[in-house]
Formats: C-alpha cells, structure tokens, sequence
C-alpha cells in the first residue's frame, strides 16, 4: 500500500479551473485503479500557510545544530515539521497548479520554501548538493493559457521548470508531467485542448 499525498494550488472551482479539472481527472482514475493505497489531499489554500519567516529560519537552524529554540521559533518548527514530515512521508506526490504570471502561485512556493530543508530533503557537500527523496515519485498537472512549450516564450516559463528544479534537488527523478497549453491562446481549439488534457491526465493516473 503506498502513501499518495495529493496536492492542489489553486483556489478556483473545478468549472472555472483546467488545472483542478486534471486534479479530479487523475484523482479519480487513481483510485479507481490503486483502491487500497492510502490517499491524502492537501489543499494550499484552505491551509493558509504563512510565508517562509524568519522564526522559521532560525527555529529550523538552531534545530539542526542542537540548540534551544524560542517558544515562537518552536511553534514556527512545528508547522513547517507537519507539512514536511508529510511531503517525506508519501511514496507518490502529485502537484496540480496553475501558470500565474509566468510562474506557480505564491502558496505553492511558500509551500517548496517549507520542504526546502538541508539535512532532511537534500544536504550540501563539498561537491554540491545531494537529494535525499531518492524513493518519490512525482505528477505535475499543469495548465497555462499560452503556449510555452516552443516558440519565443519558452524563456519565460517558471513554473513547470520551478518545480522540477526544486523536485531535482531533492533527488526526484521520476517525474510524470501532464501540461495543456494554449487553450487562451487560440480559443477555437480551446475544448479541444482542455479534453486531450483531462484525457492525459486520467491516462497518466492508471499508470502512476
Ligand atoms: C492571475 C493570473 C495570471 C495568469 N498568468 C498567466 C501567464 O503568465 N501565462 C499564461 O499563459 N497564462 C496565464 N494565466 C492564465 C492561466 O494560466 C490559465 O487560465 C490556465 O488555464 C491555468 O489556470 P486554471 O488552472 O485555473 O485554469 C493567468 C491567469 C491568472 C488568473
């Protein structure tokens, strides 16, 4: 039985929203096909986690080196501790988010900020970074309105590559993506698009 930690950035309704729209799409088709794995979904915004503070970065520090934390530094540690203990715990993660001014929205990488810990998802050496969530297997369901896969906004994009830089330190390389693009750029394809999309989604799920 694996642990799958389903994590949704995006605050619009499943009508309103392509990217929730492959949320539900692989959701579903998971459990379908994994009925006994055991499924966990995280919903950022509904977690309102405060921004990456400076009590957290000096609780998580003096944690690391043994020290004695304040009582705010404490309380601090032990957020960032209940979402990172989860994300390290999870066999399989599975990210839905959309692209919102070129990149992922801001609770997702307040989200990152909290995983990105030295000692626990990855640790330095004298010849770089080491990831450390070898095991982990990662979906990234993604949306954005136009087309970054080819052509002269390629540059632009930071969302997707956000992720997999992050997902890449931490030693995650088995990573599934299932990406619609396009679908404000050229509207009279837009059903089009959006259906191939949820279809790939669904697809990618039973093999997940
Ligand atoms: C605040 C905001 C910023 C956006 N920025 C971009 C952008 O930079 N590039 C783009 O192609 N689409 C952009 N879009 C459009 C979304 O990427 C598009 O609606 C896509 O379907 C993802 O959102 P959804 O999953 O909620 O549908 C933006 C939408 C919003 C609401």
């Amino acid at each position: 039985m694996n642990q799958v930690l389903f994590v949704k950035a995006n605050c619009r309704s499943v009508e309103q929203s392509v990217s929730v729209k492959l949320y539900h799409a692989f959701l579903e088709c998971y459990q379908k096909t994994n009925p006994s794995d055991r499924i966990t979904e995280l919903d950022l915004y509904v977690e309102e986690l405060p921004y990456y503070n400076n009590d957290m970065m000096n609780g998580m520090y003096k944690l690391r080196k043994d020290e004695i934390l304040s009582p705010t530094e404490r309380n601090n540690v032990n957020l960032i501790m209940r979402y990172l203990n989860q994300f390290v715990a999870a066999d399989k993660v599975i990210f839905a988010f959309p692209m919102w001014n070129t990149t992922v929205p801001t609770v997702l990488h307040t989200y990152m900020d909290y995983l990105n810990q030295p000692g626990t998802t990855y640790r330095y050496t004298p010849n770089g970074a080491i990831g450390l969530m070898h095991n982990k297997k990662v979906a990234l369901l993604h949306a954005r309105g136009g087309v970054y896969s080819s052509g002269p906004a390629v540059e632009e994009e930071m969302a997707v590559r956000f992720m997999k830089h992050n997902l890449k330190l931490f030693g995650i390389d088995d990573i599934v993506t299932v990406i619609v693009e396009g679908h404000n750029q050229y509207p009279e394809q837009q059903q089009r698009i959006i259906e191939m999309g949820i279809e790939a989604a669904s697809k990618a799920a039973i093999t997940f």
